[in-house]
Protein backbone atom coordinates (compact mmCIF):
# COMPACT_ATOMS: atom_id res chain seq x y z
CA UNK A 1 0.00 0.00 0.00
CA UNK A 2 1.80 3.34 -0.84
CA UNK A 3 2.00 6.31 1.35
CA UNK A 4 1.38 10.16 1.15
CA UNK A 5 2.45 13.16 2.58
CA UNK A 6 0.98 16.52 2.11
CA UNK A 7 2.80 19.59 2.15
CA UNK A 8 0.79 22.85 3.04
CA UNK A 9 2.06 26.50 1.57
CA UNK A 10 -0.03 29.45 2.52
CA UNK A 11 -3.52 30.23 4.23
CA UNK A 12 -6.03 28.71 5.79
CA UNK A 13 -7.93 28.20 2.30
CA UNK A 14 -4.92 25.88 1.27
CA UNK A 15 -4.55 24.07 4.82
CA UNK A 16 -8.39 23.20 4.16
CA UNK A 17 -7.48 21.95 0.39
CA UNK A 18 -5.30 19.57 1.95
CA UNK A 19 -7.32 17.91 4.62
CA UNK A 20 -9.43 17.65 1.52
CA UNK A 21 -6.33 16.06 -0.47
CA UNK A 22 -5.25 13.82 2.60
CA UNK A 23 -9.36 12.76 2.76
CA UNK A 24 -9.54 11.71 -0.61
CA UNK A 25 -5.61 9.76 -0.87
CA UNK A 26 -7.03 7.73 2.30
CA UNK A 27 -10.46 7.03 0.73
CA UNK A 28 -8.30 5.60 -2.30
CA UNK A 29 -6.63 2.91 0.35
CA UNK A 30 -3.67 5.38 0.25
CA UNK A 31 -1.74 5.49 4.19
CA UNK A 32 0.17 8.70 5.33
CA UNK A 33 3.53 8.57 5.84
CA UNK A 34 5.04 8.35 9.32
CA UNK A 35 6.93 11.13 9.85
CA UNK A 36 10.57 11.29 8.84
CA UNK A 37 10.27 9.43 6.35
CA UNK A 38 9.74 10.35 2.45
CA UNK A 39 6.13 9.20 1.31
CA UNK A 40 5.42 7.72 -2.19
CA UNK A 41 3.44 10.30 -3.26
CA UNK A 42 4.11 13.66 -1.85
CA UNK A 43 1.88 16.61 -2.37
CA UNK A 44 2.43 20.69 -2.22
CA UNK A 45 -0.03 22.67 -2.02
CA UNK A 46 1.37 26.13 -2.99
CA UNK A 47 1.20 29.53 -2.31
CA UNK A 48 2.30 32.43 -4.35
CA UNK A 49 0.87 35.31 -2.78
CA UNK A 50 4.72 36.62 -1.95
CA UNK A 51 8.18 35.38 -3.78
CA UNK A 52 9.38 33.91 -0.41
CA UNK A 53 6.38 31.74 -0.81
CA UNK A 54 7.03 30.94 -4.01
CA UNK A 55 11.46 30.08 -3.63
CA UNK A 56 10.64 27.81 -0.96
CA UNK A 57 8.65 25.63 -3.31
CA UNK A 58 11.92 25.28 -5.52
CA UNK A 59 14.09 24.55 -2.75
CA UNK A 60 11.93 21.98 -1.21
CA UNK A 61 11.26 19.96 -4.97
CA UNK A 62 15.17 20.31 -5.73
CA UNK A 63 15.63 18.70 -2.21
CA UNK A 64 13.33 15.66 -2.96
CA UNK A 65 14.93 15.17 -6.65
CA UNK A 66 17.33 12.86 -5.44
CA UNK A 67 14.96 10.50 -3.64
CA UNK A 68 13.04 10.68 -6.36
CA UNK A 69 15.21 9.19 -9.32
CA UNK A 70 16.29 6.28 -6.65
CA UNK A 71 12.59 5.38 -5.10
CA UNK A 72 10.83 6.89 -7.72
CA UNK A 73 8.77 9.06 -5.55
CA UNK A 74 5.87 11.09 -7.50
CA UNK A 75 5.77 14.95 -6.78
CA UNK A 76 2.55 16.51 -7.45
CA UNK A 77 2.15 20.09 -7.02
CA UNK A 78 -0.98 21.89 -6.74
CA UNK A 79 -2.49 25.40 -5.17
CA UNK A 80 -1.97 28.71 -6.54
CA UNK A 81 1.28 28.20 -8.24
CA UNK A 82 -0.17 24.69 -9.94
CA UNK A 83 -2.75 27.47 -11.22
CA UNK A 84 -0.94 30.52 -12.46
CA UNK A 85 1.99 28.01 -13.88
CA UNK A 86 0.13 25.22 -15.34
CA UNK A 87 2.11 23.31 -17.95
CA UNK A 88 5.49 25.71 -17.65
CA UNK A 89 5.84 24.85 -14.36
CA UNK A 90 7.33 21.64 -15.47
CA UNK A 91 9.97 24.19 -17.58
CA UNK A 92 11.76 25.25 -13.91
CA UNK A 93 10.47 21.53 -12.52
CA UNK A 94 11.11 19.30 -14.77
CA UNK A 95 10.87 16.25 -11.71
CA UNK A 96 7.34 17.32 -10.82
CA UNK A 97 4.77 14.58 -12.00
CA UNK A 98 1.52 16.06 -11.60
CA UNK A 99 0.17 19.83 -11.38
CA UNK A 100 -3.06 20.78 -10.63
CA UNK A 101 -5.02 23.77 -9.97
CA UNK A 102 -7.07 25.47 -7.33
CA UNK A 103 -10.47 24.56 -8.53
CA UNK A 104 -9.99 20.62 -9.75
CA UNK A 105 -8.33 19.02 -6.63
CA UNK A 106 -11.05 16.19 -6.98
CA UNK A 107 -9.07 14.92 -9.82
CA UNK A 108 -5.36 14.32 -7.85
CA UNK A 109 -6.65 10.49 -7.77
CA UNK A 110 -7.04 10.09 -11.51
CA UNK A 111 -4.17 12.60 -12.25
CA UNK A 112 -2.04 10.20 -10.02
CA UNK A 113 -3.49 6.95 -12.03
CA UNK A 114 -3.19 8.62 -15.27
CA UNK A 115 1.01 9.84 -14.44
CA UNK A 116 1.59 6.05 -13.27
CA UNK A 117 0.58 4.71 -16.68
CA UNK A 118 1.82 6.93 -18.97
CA UNK A 119 5.36 7.53 -17.26
CA UNK A 120 4.71 11.27 -18.63
CA UNK A 121 3.83 14.26 -16.52
CA UNK A 122 -0.09 14.89 -16.00
CA UNK A 123 -1.05 18.41 -15.85
CA UNK A 124 -4.41 19.70 -15.15
CA UNK A 125 -5.32 23.56 -14.61
CA UNK A 126 -9.35 24.49 -15.08
CA UNK A 127 -10.59 28.10 -15.73
CA UNK A 128 -11.47 29.32 -12.14
CA UNK A 129 -15.04 29.88 -13.01
CA UNK A 130 -15.94 25.74 -13.28
CA UNK A 131 -15.13 24.33 -9.54
CA UNK A 132 -16.68 22.92 -6.95
CA UNK A 133 -16.36 23.58 -3.25
CA UNK A 134 -13.46 21.77 -1.68
CA UNK A 135 -16.09 20.85 0.93
CA UNK A 136 -17.60 18.04 -1.10
CA UNK A 137 -15.07 16.28 -0.86
CA UNK A 138 -13.99 14.09 1.81
CA UNK A 139 -11.94 15.40 4.72
CA UNK A 140 -8.93 13.83 6.90
CA UNK A 141 -9.25 16.93 9.64
CA UNK A 142 -6.05 17.99 11.03
CA UNK A 143 -7.46 18.09 15.07
CA UNK A 144 -10.66 16.65 15.20
CA UNK A 145 -12.37 19.03 16.95
CA UNK A 146 -11.70 22.03 14.69
CA UNK A 147 -13.15 22.27 10.85
CA UNK A 148 -11.99 25.04 8.14
CA UNK A 149 -15.42 25.83 6.66
CA UNK A 150 -15.35 27.63 3.21
CA UNK A 151 -18.31 30.05 2.51
CA UNK A 152 -16.51 31.68 -0.58
CA UNK A 153 -13.75 31.22 -2.85
CA UNK A 154 -11.85 33.78 -4.59
CA UNK A 155 -12.29 37.57 -5.00
CA UNK A 156 -13.49 40.56 -6.56
CA UNK A 157 -11.54 43.26 -5.00
CA UNK A 158 -8.03 43.40 -7.05
CA UNK A 159 -6.01 45.35 -5.27
CA UNK A 160 -3.45 46.55 -7.06
CA UNK A 161 -0.70 44.00 -5.41
CA UNK A 162 -2.51 40.98 -5.00
CA UNK A 163 -2.29 38.11 -6.81
CA UNK A 164 -5.45 35.90 -5.28
CA UNK A 165 -7.76 37.06 -7.53
CA UNK A 166 -5.73 35.49 -10.58
CA UNK A 167 -5.04 32.47 -9.17
CA UNK A 168 -8.46 31.67 -7.36
CA UNK A 169 -10.92 33.44 -9.78
CA UNK A 170 -14.21 35.75 -8.94
CA UNK A 171 -16.23 35.10 -5.82
CA UNK A 172 -18.60 32.50 -5.79
CA UNK A 173 -20.59 32.48 -2.27
CA UNK A 174 -21.42 28.57 -1.17
CA UNK A 175 -25.28 28.10 -0.63
CA UNK A 176 -26.15 29.62 2.84
CA UNK A 177 -27.97 25.85 3.66
CA UNK A 178 -25.47 23.82 2.36
CA UNK A 179 -22.38 25.85 4.50
CA UNK A 180 -25.23 25.34 7.36
CA UNK A 181 -25.55 21.56 7.19
CA UNK A 182 -22.21 21.04 6.86
CA UNK A 183 -21.77 22.56 10.54
CA UNK A 184 -24.49 20.86 11.62
CA UNK A 185 -22.72 17.41 10.43
CA UNK A 186 -19.70 18.94 11.77
CA UNK A 187 -21.20 19.64 15.28
CA UNK A 188 -22.75 15.89 15.44
CA UNK A 189 -19.19 14.54 14.34
CA UNK A 190 -17.56 16.15 17.76
CA UNK A 191 -16.08 19.26 15.99
CA UNK A 192 -15.93 22.16 18.95
CA UNK A 193 -14.90 24.68 16.37
CA UNK A 194 -15.76 26.18 12.76
CA UNK A 195 -13.56 28.84 11.09
CA UNK A 196 -15.75 30.32 8.42
CA UNK A 197 -12.97 30.88 5.20
CA UNK A 198 -13.41 33.14 2.47
CA UNK A 199 -11.25 36.16 1.09
CA UNK A 200 -13.38 38.72 2.25
CA UNK A 201 -16.33 36.99 4.20
CA UNK A 202 -18.28 40.37 4.62
CA UNK A 203 -19.46 40.50 0.85
CA UNK A 204 -20.93 36.77 1.42
CA UNK A 205 -24.32 36.28 -0.36
CA UNK A 206 -23.80 38.94 -3.21
CA UNK A 207 -23.94 36.61 -6.20
CA UNK A 208 -26.60 34.18 -4.36
CA UNK A 209 -30.82 34.45 -4.82
CA UNK A 210 -31.53 36.41 -2.58
CA UNK A 211 -28.52 38.02 -1.47
CA UNK A 212 -28.52 36.46 1.89
CA UNK A 213 -26.10 38.44 4.04
CA UNK A 214 -22.68 37.36 6.06
CA UNK A 215 -24.62 38.49 9.79
CA UNK A 216 -27.31 36.14 8.92
CA UNK A 217 -24.91 32.99 8.29
CA UNK A 218 -22.69 33.98 11.35
CA UNK A 219 -26.20 33.66 13.23
CA UNK A 220 -27.55 30.40 11.30
CA UNK A 221 -24.58 28.57 11.56
CA UNK A 222 -23.75 29.55 15.48
CA UNK A 223 -26.85 27.99 16.05
CA UNK A 224 -25.87 24.70 14.21
CA UNK A 225 -24.48 23.15 17.55
CA UNK A 226 -21.16 23.88 17.47
CA UNK A 227 -19.22 25.85 20.52
CA UNK A 228 -17.10 27.91 19.01
CA UNK A 229 -17.84 30.13 15.40
CA UNK A 230 -14.12 31.75 14.17
CA UNK A 231 -14.25 33.88 10.13
CA UNK A 232 -11.48 35.15 7.89
CA UNK A 233 -10.87 37.64 6.41
CA UNK A 234 -12.77 40.64 6.55
CA UNK A 235 -12.52 43.39 4.12
CA UNK A 236 -12.93 46.71 6.01
CA UNK A 237 -15.20 48.42 3.30
CA UNK A 238 -17.49 45.37 3.90
CA UNK A 239 -17.65 44.77 7.26
CA UNK A 240 -21.43 46.43 8.12
CA UNK A 241 -22.93 47.62 11.70
CA UNK A 242 -24.93 44.42 11.53
CA UNK A 243 -22.37 41.74 11.30
CA UNK A 244 -20.63 44.06 14.48
CA UNK A 245 -23.98 43.28 16.24
CA UNK A 246 -24.56 39.62 15.25
CA UNK A 247 -20.58 39.23 16.73
CA UNK A 248 -21.62 41.49 19.39
CA UNK A 249 -24.22 38.96 20.90
CA UNK A 250 -23.88 35.64 19.69
CA UNK A 251 -22.33 33.98 22.45
CA UNK A 252 -20.56 31.33 19.84
CA UNK A 253 -18.97 34.04 17.60
CA UNK A 254 -15.61 34.57 19.09
CA UNK A 255 -14.49 38.10 20.15
CA UNK A 256 -11.77 38.04 17.41
CA UNK A 257 -11.68 39.84 14.13
CA UNK A 258 -8.88 39.61 11.44
CA UNK A 259 -8.86 43.44 9.61
CA UNK A 260 -6.54 43.71 7.34
CA UNK A 261 -5.58 47.74 7.30
CA UNK A 262 -2.28 46.94 4.50
CA UNK A 263 -0.89 50.80 5.14
CA UNK A 264 -2.34 53.70 7.25
CA UNK A 265 -1.97 56.04 4.60
CA UNK A 266 -4.69 57.73 2.47
CA UNK A 267 -2.56 57.95 -0.43
CA UNK A 268 -0.96 54.55 -0.24
CA UNK A 269 -4.28 52.94 0.82
CA UNK A 270 -6.17 54.86 -3.09
CA UNK A 271 -2.72 52.99 -5.00
CA UNK A 272 -3.46 50.00 -3.16
CA UNK A 273 -7.21 49.83 -4.35
CA UNK A 274 -8.74 49.43 -1.07
CA UNK A 275 -11.75 51.62 -0.91
CA UNK A 276 -11.10 53.03 2.91
CA UNK A 277 -9.31 55.59 4.26
CA UNK A 278 -7.38 56.04 7.71
CA UNK A 279 -10.22 58.19 8.94
CA UNK A 280 -12.97 55.47 8.10
CA UNK A 281 -10.82 52.20 9.11
CA UNK A 282 -10.27 54.20 12.71
CA UNK A 283 -14.14 54.86 13.14
CA UNK A 284 -15.05 51.31 12.20
CA UNK A 285 -12.41 50.22 14.87
CA UNK A 286 -14.46 52.29 17.52
CA UNK A 287 -17.16 51.05 16.40
CA UNK A 288 -16.04 47.73 17.11
CA UNK A 289 -14.65 48.06 20.50
CA UNK A 290 -17.74 50.12 21.47
CA UNK A 291 -19.90 46.85 20.75
CA UNK A 292 -17.42 44.79 22.37
CA UNK A 293 -14.64 46.10 24.46
CA UNK A 294 -12.86 42.93 24.93
CA UNK A 295 -12.50 42.48 21.03
CA UNK A 296 -9.28 40.99 20.06
CA UNK A 297 -8.23 43.24 16.69
CA UNK A 298 -5.96 41.50 14.62
CA UNK A 299 -4.76 43.22 10.90
CA UNK A 300 -1.66 42.49 8.08
CA UNK A 301 0.50 45.26 7.19
CA UNK A 302 2.28 45.73 3.78
CA UNK A 303 5.61 47.84 4.66
CA UNK A 304 7.23 49.53 1.38
CA UNK A 305 4.59 49.55 -1.60
CA UNK A 306 5.45 51.50 -4.43
CA UNK A 307 5.61 54.94 -4.30
CA UNK A 308 5.14 54.68 -0.05
CA UNK A 309 7.58 57.33 1.84
CA UNK A 310 8.55 58.35 5.20
CA UNK A 311 5.67 60.29 5.45
CA UNK A 312 3.02 57.16 4.57
CA UNK A 313 4.67 54.67 6.88
CA UNK A 314 4.63 57.41 10.15
CA UNK A 315 0.75 57.46 8.90
CA UNK A 316 1.09 53.17 9.30
CA UNK A 317 2.48 53.79 12.74
CA UNK A 318 -0.34 55.81 13.55
CA UNK A 319 -3.00 53.52 12.50
CA UNK A 320 -0.99 50.89 14.35
CA UNK A 321 -1.02 52.76 17.68
CA UNK A 322 -4.42 53.38 17.37
CA UNK A 323 -5.95 50.34 16.85
CA UNK A 324 -4.25 48.61 19.61
CA UNK A 325 -3.66 45.27 17.73
CA UNK A 326 -3.38 42.14 19.60
CA UNK A 327 -1.18 41.08 17.06
CA UNK A 328 -0.18 41.71 13.11
CA UNK A 329 1.11 40.15 10.20
CA UNK A 330 4.15 42.02 8.68
CA UNK A 331 5.04 41.77 4.96
CA UNK A 332 7.43 44.06 2.70
CA UNK A 333 5.86 44.40 -0.23
CA UNK A 334 6.85 41.65 -2.85
CA UNK A 335 6.48 42.46 -6.43
CA UNK A 336 4.12 39.86 -7.89
CA UNK A 337 4.05 39.82 -11.53
CA UNK A 338 0.41 39.94 -13.54
CA UNK A 339 -0.68 42.62 -10.78
CA UNK A 340 -0.81 46.72 -11.21
CA UNK A 341 1.54 47.24 -8.56
CA UNK A 342 3.95 45.14 -9.88
CA UNK A 343 4.43 47.60 -12.85
CA UNK A 344 4.37 50.48 -10.76
CA UNK A 345 7.91 52.30 -11.52
CA UNK A 346 8.32 53.60 -8.15
CA UNK A 347 9.10 50.37 -6.13
CA UNK A 348 10.53 51.12 -2.39
CA UNK A 349 14.63 49.92 -2.02
CA UNK A 350 14.84 46.87 0.69
CA UNK A 351 17.40 49.93 2.55
CA UNK A 352 14.06 51.91 3.03
CA UNK A 353 11.71 49.26 3.76
CA UNK A 354 13.38 46.99 5.99
CA UNK A 355 13.92 49.93 8.94
CA UNK A 356 10.58 50.86 8.49
CA UNK A 357 9.60 47.12 8.90
CA UNK A 358 11.80 46.68 12.18
CA UNK A 359 9.97 49.92 13.48
CA UNK A 360 6.28 48.62 12.96
CA UNK A 361 7.58 44.88 14.22
CA UNK A 362 8.56 46.68 17.50
CA UNK A 363 5.25 48.96 17.95
CA UNK A 364 3.09 45.51 17.63
CA UNK A 365 4.46 43.71 19.70
CA UNK A 366 4.40 46.91 22.19
CA UNK A 367 0.72 46.96 21.35
CA UNK A 368 0.19 43.16 21.61
CA UNK A 369 1.55 43.26 25.20
CA UNK A 370 -0.62 45.94 26.32
CA UNK A 371 -3.74 43.95 24.90
CA UNK A 372 -2.30 40.80 26.95
CA UNK A 373 -1.41 42.79 30.63
CA UNK A 374 -4.82 43.38 31.63
CA UNK A 375 -6.13 39.56 31.03
CA UNK A 376 -3.82 39.22 34.47
CA UNK A 377 -6.48 37.95 37.08
CA UNK A 378 -9.27 37.48 34.66
CA UNK A 379 -10.91 33.82 33.90
CA UNK A 380 -10.71 32.96 30.09
CA UNK A 381 -12.64 30.43 28.25
CA UNK A 382 -9.49 28.20 26.46
CA UNK A 383 -9.58 25.64 23.94
CA UNK A 384 -7.35 23.23 24.64
CA UNK A 385 -5.60 21.91 22.00
CA UNK A 386 -2.84 19.25 23.14
CA UNK A 387 0.27 19.15 25.09
CA UNK A 388 2.97 22.14 24.38
CA UNK A 389 6.01 21.13 22.44
CA UNK A 390 8.37 22.26 24.77
CA UNK A 391 6.81 20.13 27.73
CA UNK A 392 4.66 17.30 27.89
CA UNK A 393 2.91 18.41 31.43
CA UNK A 394 1.78 21.74 29.85
CA UNK A 395 -1.20 22.26 28.01
CA UNK A 396 -1.73 24.79 25.29
CA UNK A 397 -4.99 26.28 24.36
CA UNK A 398 -6.61 29.49 22.47
CA UNK A 399 -8.93 31.91 24.30
CA UNK A 400 -12.15 33.48 22.13
CA UNK A 401 -9.83 36.43 21.29
CA UNK A 402 -7.35 33.44 19.97
CA UNK A 403 -4.44 34.28 22.82
CA UNK A 404 -2.40 31.28 23.04
CA UNK A 405 -2.47 30.17 26.90
CA UNK A 406 -0.40 27.35 28.69
CA UNK A 407 -1.66 25.57 31.27
CA UNK A 408 0.61 23.84 33.43
CA UNK A 409 -1.05 20.30 34.32
CA UNK A 410 -1.83 19.75 38.22
CA UNK A 411 -0.15 16.88 39.70
CA UNK A 412 -1.49 13.58 38.76
CA UNK A 413 -3.93 14.65 36.51
CA UNK A 414 -3.80 13.13 33.05
CA UNK A 415 -3.64 15.09 30.21
CA UNK A 416 -5.09 12.40 27.93
CA UNK A 417 -8.86 13.74 26.98
CA UNK A 418 -7.96 17.34 27.94
CA UNK A 419 -6.97 18.05 24.41
CA UNK A 420 -10.30 19.59 22.25
CA UNK A 421 -12.21 20.38 25.60
CA UNK A 422 -13.14 24.13 26.74
CA UNK A 423 -12.09 24.68 30.56
CA UNK A 424 -11.79 27.61 32.08
CA UNK A 425 -8.41 29.14 32.66
CA UNK A 426 -7.24 31.85 35.17
CA UNK A 427 -4.55 34.07 33.60
CA UNK A 428 -1.47 34.27 35.85
CA UNK A 429 1.07 35.79 33.62
CA UNK A 430 0.88 37.52 30.41
CA UNK A 431 3.69 38.14 27.88
CA UNK A 432 3.85 39.43 24.20
CA UNK A 433 2.93 36.17 22.57
CA UNK A 434 1.30 33.76 25.09
CA UNK A 435 -0.59 33.72 28.30
CA UNK A 436 0.39 31.33 31.67
CA UNK A 437 -3.11 30.24 33.58
CA UNK A 438 -4.04 27.95 35.86
CA UNK A 439 -6.61 24.88 35.19
CA UNK A 440 -9.96 25.88 37.17
CA UNK A 441 -12.04 23.09 35.55
N1 LIG B 1 -8.08 37.95 1.40
C1 LIG B 1 -7.26 38.14 2.51
C2 LIG B 1 -5.88 37.51 2.40
C3 LIG B 1 -5.00 38.01 1.33
S1 LIG B 1 -3.37 37.44 1.34
C4 LIG B 1 -7.25 39.60 2.78
O1 LIG B 1 -7.70 40.38 1.98
O2 LIG B 1 -6.81 39.96 3.83
C5 LIG B 1 -2.84 37.81 2.99
C6 LIG B 1 -2.03 39.03 3.14
O3 LIG B 1 -0.87 38.98 2.36
C7 LIG B 1 -2.71 40.31 2.69
O4 LIG B 1 -3.60 40.79 3.62
C8 LIG B 1 -1.52 41.23 2.51
O5 LIG B 1 -1.19 41.90 3.69
C9 LIG B 1 -0.40 40.28 2.15
N2 LIG B 1 -0.01 40.41 0.75
C10 LIG B 1 -0.75 40.15 -0.34
N3 LIG B 1 -0.05 40.41 -1.47
C11 LIG B 1 1.17 40.85 -1.07
C12 LIG B 1 2.33 41.30 -1.76
N4 LIG B 1 2.37 41.34 -3.08
N5 LIG B 1 3.40 41.68 -1.03
C13 LIG B 1 3.36 41.65 0.32
N6 LIG B 1 2.29 41.25 1.02
C14 LIG B 1 1.20 40.85 0.35
FE1 LIG C 1 -6.03 40.02 -2.24
FE2 LIG C 1 -7.35 42.22 -1.69
FE3 LIG C 1 -8.69 40.06 -2.42
FE4 LIG C 1 -7.51 40.11 -0.06
S1 LIG C 1 -9.20 41.44 -0.71
S2 LIG C 1 -7.44 38.45 -1.53
S3 LIG C 1 -5.69 41.32 -0.42
S4 LIG C 1 -7.29 41.21 -3.70
FE1 LIG D 1 -1.31 31.98 -0.97
FE2 LIG D 1 -3.15 31.17 -2.59
FE3 LIG D 1 -3.74 31.60 -0.06
S1 LIG D 1 -1.58 32.63 -3.08
S2 LIG D 1 -2.35 33.21 0.50
S3 LIG D 1 -2.38 30.08 -0.81
S4 LIG D 1 -5.05 32.00 -1.80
Amino acid sequence: MSTFEVRTLGCQMNKHDSERIAGMLLARGMTAAPEGEIADVVVFNTCCVRENADERLYGQVSSLSAIRRERGTVIAVGGCIGQRDGETLLRTLPQVDVVFGTHNLARLPAMLDAAAESQAPVVEVEDPADGDFTSELPSQREHPWHAWVPIAVGCNNFCTYCIVPYVRGRERSRAFEDVVDEVRRLAADGVVEVTLLGQNVNSYGRDLYGSPRFAELLRAVAAAGVERVRFTTSHPKDLSDETIRAMADTPQVCRHLHLPVQSGSDRVLKAMNRHYTQESYLALVERLYDAMPDLALTTDVIVGFPGETETDFEQTMRTVEAARYDAAFTFIYSPREGTPAAAMTDQVPRDETQPRFDRLVSAVQASALAKNLPLVGTVQRVLLEGPSKRDERVLTGRTGGNKVVHVPLPEGAAAPGLAGTLVDVRIDDAQTWFCMGTLIR
